[in-house]
């Protein structure tokens, strides 16, 4: 049977996103009762009183959009194949083919279709570096539009949880290293994308209203760069490890170098999207803060485009040469993310080492060239 109810919360007025000093879950009955005598108790403090219903059907129910691509792909892994999902929850991967959600017709008939009680949202309009300098108002406008359409669904159909995904790229361009979750609206992101950050930024700005105004407990999460199975292998518009991949294999099949674009000199912090699927279920289960969190590898682990490529060489077995065409930009030189408060909460989790996580991913690669995204 459905059960629903009210959760109240009380929110600070001058820091509305500090997690709330009270927080209770009341069955209607006796929230009528309470809530006059909560109000005027904490008229004269700096806190207000916020109360929304919610469904509760006992086990999860969980939409995941973008079910179908890279990260969406490693959560079904997880859930499904190591053990995730826990007795009775039900788990729906969505992909375009069930909606378009810059549709509001569409998300809304999928949400009354599945009635979620929690949502992991991953559908983006997402690209590598060169793909997002020529369409910088597509990737604005297309993903400001799935982001609302899936967060103001959530909420009018009472969805007790949304997780939605933010990026490392989004954060200010000119900053001090390592950046932090408190750092993302501090100055004008890079100029190469700037449209998709402002739209993703926008996510955080809303998880921040809607908990002000209705107590839903809505956050984010905030990956580095992903790679693994099923990313999108395109040489043009691949992320940058997953396009390398695919350039090297064509080399070594062609006979050709390998030519990079750059310098080979930028770094980043590169993360296994198992080790990602793993976090985010973690996210969903156990993180209550309205807040972001960074999952990232550690700072030490963060290497250049030049590392990357020769350990695709070596997981390949490619013997021939690699040539960097220096002509062509290099985007941002460095985003060093802090997984601290990662660190806080999960001090022991172990990351998948880097080389082994390049060599599995070209081994799928490799095996599925036919089928991949390329
Ligand atoms: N990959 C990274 O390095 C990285 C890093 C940080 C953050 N992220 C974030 O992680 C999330 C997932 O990224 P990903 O790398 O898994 O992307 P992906 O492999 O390209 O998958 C994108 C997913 O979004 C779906 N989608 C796109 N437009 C849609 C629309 N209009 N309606 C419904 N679904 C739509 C796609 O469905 P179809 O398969 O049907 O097209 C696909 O399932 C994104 O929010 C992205 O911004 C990614």
């Amino acid at each position: 049977m459905q059960e629903g109810g009210t959760i109240v919360t009380l929110i600070h007025l001058r820091r509305p996103n500090y997690p709330p000093h009270f927080y209770c879950k009341l069955n209607e009955f006796v929230f009528k009762g309470r809530l006059r005598l909560l109000y005027m108790l904490t008229r004269s403090y700096q806190w207000f009183v916020s109360a929304h219903s919610y469904i509760n059907t006992g086990p999860m129910r969980v939409l995941v959009t973008g079910g179908s691509g890279l990260v969406g792909k490693a959560i079904e892994h997880v859930v499904l194949q190591e053990g995730g999902k826990l007795e009775g929850e039900e788990w729906i991967f969505l992909s375009t083919k069930d909606a378009d959600l810059l549709d509001v017709g569409q998300t809304r008939a999928v949400f009354e279709k599945y009635r979620p009680t929690h949502v992991i949202h991953l559908a983006a309009k997402v690209g590598g570096l060169f793909l997002h300098m020529k369409e910088n108002m597509h990737f604005l406008r297309d993903n400001l539009r799935i982001n609302d359409n899936v967060l103001q669904t959530a909420h009018e159909m009472g969805v007790t949880k949304v997780l939605s995904c933010l990026s490392s790229c989004i954060f200010p361009d000119k900053t001090t290293y390592p950046i932090d979750e408190t750092m993302i609206h501090n100055g004008q992101p890079h100029d190469s994308n700037f449209g998709y950050s402002y739209a993703k930024r926008m996510i955080d700005v809303q998880n921040r209203a809607y908990f002000q105004q209705f107590g839903r407990r809505y956050t984010a999460i905030i990956p580095t760069n992903v790679f693994g199975p099923y990313d999108n292998f395109n040489i043009e518009n691949g992320h940058v490890l997953s396009a390398l991949m695919n350039k090297t294999y064509k080399a070594k099949t062609e006979g050709t170098p390998v030519t990079v674009c750059g310098t080979g000199a930028p770094r980043r912090q590169f993360i296994y999207s198992l080790d990602l699927g793993r976090l985010i279920v973690w996210v969903l289960r156990e993180y209550e803060e309205i807040a972001p969190i960074i999952l990232s590898v550690n700072e030490e682990d963060e290497v250049s485009i030049k590392e990357a490529v020769e350990m695709i060489a070596d997981a390949l077995d490619f013997k021939g040469k690699i040539q960097f065409d220096t002509t062509l930009p290099d985007g941002q030189m460095k985003k060093t993310a802090s997984n601290a408060k990662l660190r806080r909460y999960l001090p022991n989790f172990t990351f998948t080492p880097l080389q082994e996580a390049i060599k599995k991913t070209c081994d799928w690669f490799v095996a599925n060239y036919d089928t991949a995204r390329t």
